[in-house]
């Protein structure tokens, strides 16, 4: 039995040292030490051995089968470490990585949605509607007369068929009309076009947020609080806003919106972000002579209605001096956002 053992014992140390790869050394371990391993089954034979030389027969076994273990994980390791440096086989691993690149949304995009997220807090609902428009949506319906200049050639986008490129999103607020029943209270975001010297703060694609809201008693001062919330929510709660009499074809009374903002480095200053009033009751008459009913009854509702340039926004929230840095995509710039 003894030499049993040593002889078993010798060969397996002989056949993990040959091994080559992890599979072989798998087999020589199952051949060993394996349900019928040889190591096991000489194990099994120790009940046929004299009582006297069992504890020194034990021993012997333990011993081999220590010294077999050892020797495998050993060799395993060594195999690993030969199959990790093929792998690594002309890689520099000492190299720096790759930086993972994240993107960022566009200021834009992080203005407007900011924006949106704010309005529908208060209850506005989203609404969109054509960016070529016809002029009934954009200027007949919103009470606008033929001869009025944001109707003129020069200052409009035409196409040969007559549609036009929207110049702002209120012909939203006609599109809403035209379908809905009051109370509507909806926002609008998207671009509208104007042919505009393109400078450090005009182009001639921008973009809007408009936003309308019609109910029983809708008041001014709903719309002056409503706006005053908004500016104060996106600027900070002790922005300074001014409403400013104005006149738009649409709304009556009408205003403008500037907010009162401090460039680091310069005096305060009153800066115009939208314009706003309530709606004229001239729209309601169109939109029901449209429709073929009252749900637009002007002795019976009332609304308001703004409009904001998203564009001027994002410029007064980070400081951008020339609105071309918007669509110009340079990384430089979009970086800093991120
Ligand atoms: N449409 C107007 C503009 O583009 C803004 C506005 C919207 C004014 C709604 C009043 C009400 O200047």
């Amino acid at each position: 039995m003894k030499e049993q053992i040593a002889a078993i014992q010798t060969e397996a140390l002989a056949r993990i040292s040959a091994a080559e790869d992890e599979r072989m050394l798998e087999d020589a371990r199952v051949a060993v030490l394996g349900k019928k391993g040889s190591l096991t089954l000489a194990a099994a034979g120790i009940k046929d051995v004299p009582k006297e030389e069992k504890a020194a027969v034990g021993q012997l076994l333990n011993a081999a089968r220590t010294e077999i273990t050892a020797a495998l994980e050993s060799k395993q390791l060594a195999l690993r470490e030969i199959a990790d440096r093929a792998a690594l086989a002309g890689i520099d691993p000492t190299l720096p990585g790759r930086p993972i690149l994240t993107g960022a949304l566009h200021p834009l995009t992080q203005i407007r949605d900011e924006a949106i997220r704010i309005l529908r807090r208060m209850g506005f609902a989203l609404a969109d509607g054509p960016e070529i428009e016809d002029e009934f949506h954009c200027f007949d319906a919103l009470n606008t007369p033929a001869d009025h200049p944001a109707r003129n050639e020069k200052d409009t986008f035409y196409f040969d068929s007559g549609k036009l490129l929207r110049t702002h999103t209120s012909s939203v607020q006609i599109r809403t009309m035209e379908s809905a029943t009051p109370p509507v209270r909806i926002i609008a975001p998207g671009s509208a076009y104007r042919r505009d010297e393109i400078d450090a703060t005009h182009l001639s694609v921008f973009n809007q947020l408009e936003g309308l809201y019609v109910a029983e008693d809708v008041s001014l001062p709903d719309l002056k609080g409503t706006l005053e919330y908004f500016l104060r929510e996106l600027f900070g709660t002790s922005t300074e806003v001014r409403f400013r009499p104005h006149f738009f074809p649409f709304t009556e009374p009408s205003f403008e919106i500037d907010v009162k903002l401090q460039v680091k480095g310069q005096a305060p200053r009153w800066i115009e972000v939208a314009g706003c009033g309530m709606v004229d009751p001239a729209v309601f008459d169109s939109i029901n002579k449209g429709r073929k009913d009252d749900a637009f009854n002007p002795d019976k509702v009332t609304g308001f209605a703004f409009g904001m340039g998203l564009d001027r926004l994002a410029m007064i929230r980070w400081g951008i001096k020339d609105i071309r840095l918007l669509i110009e995509n340079d990384v430089r710039f979009l970086k800093q956002f991120a």
